[in-house]
């Protein structure tokens, strides 16, 4: 089968954007390191929870674009549309976000922690979880790019509270550690 040329130069033009952004955030970890070495586990928890946001923005609205995506009849320009939105999405914003969420959570868990605490296990565990639901999303675009998926609007209805049940039980851990 011939390689889709389009997606070929969409694909290399996304790692290319995701590159200099890694570099820019790689050289802004340094220097705010360099001009605040005391406050900089404030910073780095600051990039964590802005990483945290952009990642479930991206986690509760992928499952409700696949609700409407079901509706939509298989080729029409609808669809299409669909299939580049889901891309664009999982690959521009909800990959790298969480990237970002698990180098400086590791970090704050590591240098803040010493990765001790219950509610810091129970919170890697839960967001283990939340890895889990992004990699099963990430499957269901390349499925719906295909044109390959059978579930129903309900199901992913049902998928899209997963990943809100999960973020509520992160929080809590992290912000009441209750145990
Ligand atoms: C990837 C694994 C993750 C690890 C190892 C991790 C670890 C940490 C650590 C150690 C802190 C600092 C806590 C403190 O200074 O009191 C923190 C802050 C925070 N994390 Fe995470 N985290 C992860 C992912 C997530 C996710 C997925 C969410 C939300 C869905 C989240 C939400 C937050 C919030 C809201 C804070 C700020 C809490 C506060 O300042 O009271 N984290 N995280």
């Amino acid at each position: 089968m011939m390689p889709d040329i389009r997606n070929t130069n969409s694909t290399g033009q996304a790692m290319k954007r995701m590159a200099i952004g890694i570099a820019a955030l790689a050289v802004l970890t340094g220097l705010l390191f360099l001009a605040a070495p005391d406050s900089f586990y404030l910073w780095a928890k600051a990039i964590h929870v802005l990483a945290v946001i952009s990642w479930m923005a991206g986690m509760l609205y992928l499952p409700r674009l696949f609700v409407y995506h079901v509706d939509a009849e298989k080729g029409s320009v609808q669809s299409e549309t669909f299939k580049v939105m889901e891309r664009r999405l999982l690959r521009g914003i909800i990959n790298p976000a969480m990237t970002l969420t698990w180098v400086f959570g590791l970090w704050l868990a590591w240098k803040g922690f010493a990765f001790q605490g219950g509610w810091l296990h129970a919170k890697i565990a839960a967001v283990l979880l939340m890895s889990g639901v992004h990699g099963y999303l990430a499957g269901a675009v390349r499925k719906f790019a295909d044109d390959r998926n059978e579930k129903p609007a309900r199901y992913w209805r049902i998928v899209n509270e997963i990943p809100t049940l999960l973020m509520i039980v992160i929080v809590i851990l992290v912000v009441v550690k209750p145990f």
